[in-house]
């Protein structure tokens, strides 16, 4: 089973931008057997552009021969579709954030382990060569960390797309999109507690869970391996009308902080993703680029000090897309066994923090 008959639900922007048609080109890996959305739009698109077959419904996907299926519809049907997905015996790449909050990721966990599959999360960031390159320049301890700093200034997908051939169609029943928004404020209560304001139950949806969630993985991947564990939530804001949000978090009992900040700037043609992390005497720093921007890399710049003399490098892995190398890492994870990067447990961690920020904006945004 070299090959995985794969099956895609959702046809919207990431699927037309980037799942359908990498797991095309992967055609020694992936065979895709056919894609599900009920906008007819949409599905006319993926069937034209890229010759796949195409079903209305997530279940049509399911009656046909699959080993896996790829998740990449709205953020509050995850929890079902994987669930269901799971429960037909299939492998499942769900794209972030794989739920809002850490009970249902637990669901999913319970199901994964029950079916004996691989449940993989669309962190594609931790399969960037550039990222992998700045873990393997962390220092060995943690000891003179000092500060992670996160900062997002993010328009959005338009600027990076206009290149790409797609064609998203919003053509879906209305009793549809009103079921959808019901279930995701159920789940975000469930998250967050009941009685957030609108701009709250947004920018948890939206800055926090969609957004901020990638840099919250990113972080914890260089913080696990500078053997540092998860600290304390010290401040967490909604703001901008849930346009931004930030969160701060003691580490090593003070030893460190991490603050990070996502800020949509809806009308500005411009993205910066910066994490840097400062030690006593050194700064290292990572700049993503739009993640729409395939192939561009990804900057790692560290700073270092002999006595006066400041020095600064650049360095680079290479040019591997990480919307790619994520698919061959789950093709590797279901072919070969080889432990899945991105598992449910990470997101379940992610999410946790993300849940605390929330509560702690909640209960101190009365002042
Ligand atoms: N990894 C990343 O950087 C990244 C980037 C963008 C989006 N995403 C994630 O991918 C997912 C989809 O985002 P998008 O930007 O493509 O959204 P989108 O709104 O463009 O597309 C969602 C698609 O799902 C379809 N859909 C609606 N109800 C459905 C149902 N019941 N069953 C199947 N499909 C249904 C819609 O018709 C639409 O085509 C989200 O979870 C989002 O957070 C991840």
């Amino acid at each position: 089973m070299s090959r995985i008959r794969v099956g895609v639900i959702g046809a919207g922007t990431i699927s037309q931008v980037e799942h359908v048609p990498n797991l095309v080109r992967l055609r020694d890996k992936f065979d895709v057997v056919g894609v599900a959305d009920p906008s007819k739009i949409s599905r006319t698109f993926v069937n034209e552009t890229y010759g796949v077959a195409v079903f209305e419904r997530p279940e049509d996907l399911f009656g046909q021969k699959l080993d896996a299926v790829v998740v990449g519809s709205p953020d509050m049907l995850h929890h079902e579709q994987v669930l269901l997905a799971l429960g037909h015996g299939l492998h499942v790449f769900c794209e972030k954030p794989l739920c809002y909050s850490p009970q249902e990721i637990d669901d999913i966990i319970q199901a994964r382990d029950k079916a004996g599959k691989v449940v993989q999360v669309g962190y594609m960031k931790r399969f960037d060569p550039n990222y992998q390159l700045a873990l393997e320049n962390l220092p060995g301890t943690a000891k003179t960390l000092r500060y992670v700093s996160v900062e997002v200034n993010d328009p959005d997908a338009w600027p990076f797309i206009r290149h790409h051939q797609t064609n998203r169609g919003a053509d879906i029943p209305r009793e549809m999109i009103e079921g959808a928004a019901a279930r995701q404020r159920n789940q975000i209560a469930k998250a967050i507690g009941v009685g957030a304001d609108a701009a709250t139950i947004r920018g948890f949806a939206s800055a926090y869970s969609s957004s901020l969630v990638h840099d919250v993985n990113v972080v914890h991947g260089m913080l696990d391996r500078l053997e540092v564990p998860d600290g304390v939530i010290v401040g967490g804001e909604i703001f901008a009308g849930g346009d931004g949000g930030q969160g701060a978090v003691r580490l090593l009992g003070g030893q460190a902080m991490w603050n990070m900040v996502h800020l949509t700037v809806p009308s500005l043609a411009d993205y910066k993703e910066r994490v840097t992390l400062f030690f006593d005497d050194a700064i290292l720093e990572l700049e993503f680029p739009s993640p729409w921007l395939n192939h561009q890399a990804t900057q790692l710049r560290i700073k270092r000090s002999d006595g006066h003399t400041m020095s600064q490098t650049e360095m680079r892995a290479g040019f591997e897309e990480a919307f790619v190398e994520e698919m061959v890492g789950f093709w590797d994870s279901i072919v070969n066994g080889t432990p899945t990067r991105n598992p449910a447990e990470d997101a379940r961690r992610d999410q946790t923090l993300l849940c605390g920020l929330a509560k702690w904006h909640i209960q101190n945004s009365s002042a």
